[in-house]
């Protein structure tokens, strides 16, 4: 027996049960920064995090997903990883982190962990090694280094355009001070780009995806899954790049890299997983990712980025159903995330979709009207076949919050010239308990400021009232746990009218959510399981979603 085979023997088991668990999982989004901070220095922690895990198997999730909570700069949030094989130290230590592993496991919830393979941290060792190494050495062969163009090389080598705005490259100084080369950065230029060309590349993610499965976590969520791959004669973008034809995005040879993955998460027991941040309009090519041998699922953005509109979320919801079909891959539900608006902001706006370019400061919202949207988006998703997504405080109806220019960090909002407020609004630590912040976040401060009237979305005021959003969560998420139709029932579409939104799961559960100004009549039913707001004479009112037993 060879000693990785004996490693791999005496690792602490994942759950043998439930091998499908991931087409129906809820999953819980933990941003470890914000999320509960053990040691009182302001920041979240692993600490944080198992102390509050009695919260989470409370509210009924089977998985959490972990942000990156590797050693980093945090020049992108943790999405610039210095090493992959240990943890903020801010955030604790690995023990700490084997530890959660297998506490969570003990209460039934699994663990996916971020992999971030399109850059790494400009103080990973691999990158201080280039730039030590100069050009033309094997070192910086593993990233894009390049000659700018022009007689002295002063101009860049492509035009291509950051996904945080500005330019994707960065010039080098070399030793004695003069000009060196390029290098590419899709993001901020603390966050190199790897040459996946380079057979070190692909070894390192495959011993990395190892590393942390031979740790028990179930799945790893890929972030900018469609964009580590480039075209090496590094061409300008074409106007209409033919699919697969653009020069660093959604490029054919991933879906190589994704099999290799595959196959490493299928050599372990108990169903790990791959998740792709895939963001391609194109749906067929969005499919392909989720081919039997490849991830298991992508997030969708696509309904998660539609206004507040019956036809338009309809459309959403069915186009998402016809691309998975064919691969026979679940839907994933995702009402946001780290990188967007809250929902209860978002749907509180005159524009209630969500696109990056879109985001300013001081955007009239009504809270009212978003909160009640939410109920009613929160239990639209968790009645539609497939995982659902919950990013922290959600749960809690948190809105995203306007914070002072002096206090952000997002590197989106200074890349735009600050008009982009960026995403740390919707970042700001959780309130667990009390009237006054950090809420309980911690026995310190909050490394972001909380509003001062955040004490009536704390966990602990929201566990005390019925009506409150937290108590929505925990009463769906508990009926969908045990639901035969909401787990595995075929999705056939009501005839609602053309403001409402209504399915049925299975033989007995409908759901139907009315996103028009007038209450609607219900079709006959034997009784109400769950509804977001209040009936009115029986008629289901604006802006709500009710569950029937048909
Ligand atoms: C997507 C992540 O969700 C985002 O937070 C990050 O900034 C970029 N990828 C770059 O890693």
């Amino acid at each position: 027996m060879d000693t990785e085979v004996q490693t791999r023997a005496a690792a602490p088991a994942a759950p043998q049960t439930d091998p499908p668990w991931w087409r129906h999982a809820v999953i819980y989004q933990v941003y470890v920064r914000s999320f509960a901070d053990g040691n009182g220095d302001g920041t979240g922690d692993l600490a944080g995090v198992r102390a509050r895990l009695p919260y989470l198997k409370a509210l009924g999730v089977d998985a959490i997903w972990f942000n990156p909570w590797y050693p980093s700069p945090l020049a992108d949030g943790g999405y610039d990883v210095a090493d992959y094989r240990d943890i903020h130290a801010p955030f604790g230590t690995l023990a700490e982190a084997e530890a959660l592993v297998q506490e969570a496991l003990g209460l039934g919830i699994r663990t996916i962990i971020d992999i971030v393979p399109n850059h790494v941290s400009d103080q990973h060792p691999w990158f201080q090694a280039a730039l030590a190494a100069g050009p033309g050495s094997p070192e910086r062969e593993r990233f894009w280094f390049h000659p700018g163009r022009g007689e002295d090389g002063s101009e860049m080598p492509t035009h291509w355009v950051s996904s945080f705005q500005g330019s994707t490259w960065t010039r080098t100084v070399n030793p004695d001070g003069s000009p060196g080369e390029w290098y590419l950065h899709l993001f901020t230029p603390e966050q190199p780009d790897l040459n996946w060309n380079h057979p070190d590349v692909r070894r390192e993610h495959e011993d990395i995806l190892r590393f942390w499965f031979d740790r028990g976590v179930a799945g790893v969520r890929i972030d900018s899954a469609a964009l580590p791959v480039k075209d090496p004669a590094l061409p300008e973008l074409p106007t209409a790049p033919a699919p697969g034809a653009h020069p660093h995005l959604d490029r054919d040879e991933l879906h190589d890299i994704y099999r290799g993955w595959r196959a490493v998460a299928d050599e372990y027991d108990g169903t790990r997983i791959l998740v792709g941040e895939v963001w391609l309009e194109d749906a067929e090519r969005f499919a392909r990712y989720l081919r039997p041998d490849e991830m298991h699922t992508a997030f969708n953005f696509d309904f998660m980025s539609q206004p507040w509109s019956a036809e338009l979320m309809r459309r959403s919801i069915a186009r998402t159903l016809a691309e998975h079909a064919p691969v026979g891959a679940p839907a994933t539900w995702v009402l946001s995330n780290h990188d967007v608006t809250r929902p209860v902001t978002r749907y509180g706006r005159e524009d209630s979709g969500f696109a990056f370019d879109r985001k300013r400061f001081g955007v009239p919202t009504d809270l009212a009207v978003g909160t009640r949207r939410a109920r009613a988006a929160a239990l639209l998703v968790a009645a539609l076949p497939g995982t659902m997504y919950v990013y922290q405080g959600d749960e809690l109806g948190l809105p995203e919050v306007e914070l002072p220019r002096e206090v952000i960090e997002d590197p989106m909002h200074f890349r735009s010239g600050g008009v982009d407020p960026g995403r740390d609004g919707c970042r700001v630590p959780l309130p667990w308990a009390g009237a006054a912040a950090p809420f309980g976040f911690g026995a310190g401060g909050s490394w972001l400021p909380q509003p001062a009237d955040w004490s009536a979305y704390t966990v602990a005021a929201e566990e005390a009232d019925p009506d409150s959003m937290l108590s929505l969560y925990r009463d769906a998420l508990a009926f969908r746990r045990q639901s035969a139709d909401l787990r595995s029932g075929a999705l056939a579409w009501l005839d609602v009218g053309p403001d409402a939104l209504g399915f049925r799961r299975g033989d007995r559960l409908a759901s139907i959510t009315n996103l028009g100004s007038e209450p609607i009549s219900l079709p006959p039913h034997r009784g109400v399981v769950l509804c977001s707001a209040p009936l009115e004479e029986g008629a289901l009112p604006p802006d709500t979603t009710v569950w029937l037993d048909l």
